[in-house]
């Protein structure tokens, strides 16, 4: 009998990094692989499916605009009921940190069949900072058999946490590397080219994204201007910003940054467009998680606009600056990265302290072997 597993991811930054997972456990001939996708985001969700060819067997399909936290948790723990029921999985499989990941843990853990978690044990111990995410991926990481850790930190924060929770004694952890970094091989090509990037060219390049709870309003107003003022200041320097669809950041988006002709707003890119702007960027300024994990590799220096993080091992290998969301702070550290080559040069170096792109396979090998 082969073993039964069922893929749930719903947004964006999990289905980059489960698209791989679902294609390296379909190439197993011990796994029977399902995929249902919760619909959390549509256009943002297709657009990655298509990229790595993954047509889900189900589709929940939930997404509503201005949708609300229990709006998402409801549908999707009632949605994923029917889904347990249909098809008897041996294991379930989320990911990271997202409503959809905790709803998704929950009702296989209401249905008493284990849960593997990719990407557990990333924290940051601050249940505001990432809002909700931390609470996620905490819950998530309490009722799973599998964590699957990205790194040897993420491995020890779970591991500190044992003497104290009750899944313990069937908690089973394993370090993987980050399958995020898998789908980074198959995306950058020297080759690449884009009539955006065309317009950049000849300019250093600063690549923005922006779309965390906490950030909305009053923050993300402060980070725009920030950024606003160091192209008003800068002849030399363009920005690419494609903006979150959530209509909170389009609206500060086009206020605080439109009609500026050194910076385009444009639609969401799919990945691959993406990871080779990444490639081609002379800086980025984000407030993402994953893009923290895949600019180390392109040795791209990340300013990251928030408090905390989740991922200091960027930070350790030199790419990321946490720099929050106060105006002066992102515009002096914007200013340090143009001005002081040799202050851009220590920040400018690839590593890659989140795996050797291979975890995929390693998570498979674990599910194969049960
Ligand atoms: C969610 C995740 C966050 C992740 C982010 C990735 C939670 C709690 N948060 O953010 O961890 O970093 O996604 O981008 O799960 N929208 C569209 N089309 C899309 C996607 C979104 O129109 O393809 C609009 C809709 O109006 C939607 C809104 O954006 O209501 C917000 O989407 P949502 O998934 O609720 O965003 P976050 O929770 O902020
Ligand atoms: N990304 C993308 N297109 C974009 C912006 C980001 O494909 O226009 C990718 C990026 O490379 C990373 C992921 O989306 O893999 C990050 O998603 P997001 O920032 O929405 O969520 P987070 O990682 O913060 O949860």
């Amino acid at each position: 009998m082969r073993r039964r597993v069922l893929l749930v991811f719903g947004t964006r930054p999990e289905a980059i990094k489960m698209c791989p997972l679902v294609n390296e456990l379909k190439r197993r001939d011990q796994l029977e692989t399902l995929v249902c996708v919760t619909g959390q985001h549509r256009e943002m969700l297709h657009q990655v499916l298509d990229v790595f060819g993954v047509v889900p067997d189900y589709d929940l399909d939930i997404m509503e605009d201005a949708q609300t936290l229990s709006g998402v948790t409801t549908s999707v723990l009632q949605g994923m009921r029917g889904i347990l029921d249909a098809t008897s999985p041996d294991v379930v499989l989320v990911h990271g940190d997202t409503t959809t990941s905790l709803a998704s843990a929950l009702a296989a853990f209401y249905a008493q069949v284990p849960v593997g978690h990719v990407e557990a044990g990333l924290r940051t111990y601050d249940l505001d900072s990432p809002f909700p995410e931390e609470f996620n991926r905490e819950a998530v990481d309490l009722l799973s058999a599998y964590c699957f850790a990205p790194t040897k930190r993420a491995r020890e924060n779970l591991q500190a946490e044992m003497p104290t929770i009750a899944a313990a004694p069937r908690r089973r952890v394993f370090v993987t590397g980050n399958t995020g970094i898998d789908a980074l091989r198959t995306t950058v090509r020297p080759d690449y080219s884009n009539p955006t990037l065309d317009w950049a060219e000849g300019s250093r390049l600063l690549l923005v994204t922006a779309h965390r709870r906490e950030n909305l309003g009053d923050p993300m107003v402060h980070m725009f201007r920030a950024i606003r003022r160091v192209v008003e200041e800068t002849e030399d320097v363009k920005v690419i910003y494609p903006v979150h669809m959530n209509p909170r950041v389009r609206e500060v988006a086009r206020a605080e940054l439109g009609g500026c002709d050194r910076i385009r707003l444009v639609e969401p890119l799919d990945v691959v467009d993406f990871h080779n702007f990444m490639q081609r960027s002379y800086l980025i300024l984000t407030d993402s998680g994953g893009i923290q994990e895949e600019a180390p590799s392109l040795g791209k220096p990340v300013l990251v606009m928030r408090d905390t993080t989740e991922r200091p091992e960027g930070v350790a290998a030199g790419t990321l600056r946490l720099v929050g969301t106060d105006e002066k702070a992102i515009h002096a550290a914007c200013r340090e990265l143009l001005d002081d080559p040799s202050a851009y040069a220590a920040m400018a170096h690839a590593s890659n302290p989140y795996g050797d792109g291979h975890a995929c396979e390693r998570i498979a090998d674990v599910l194969c072997q049960e």
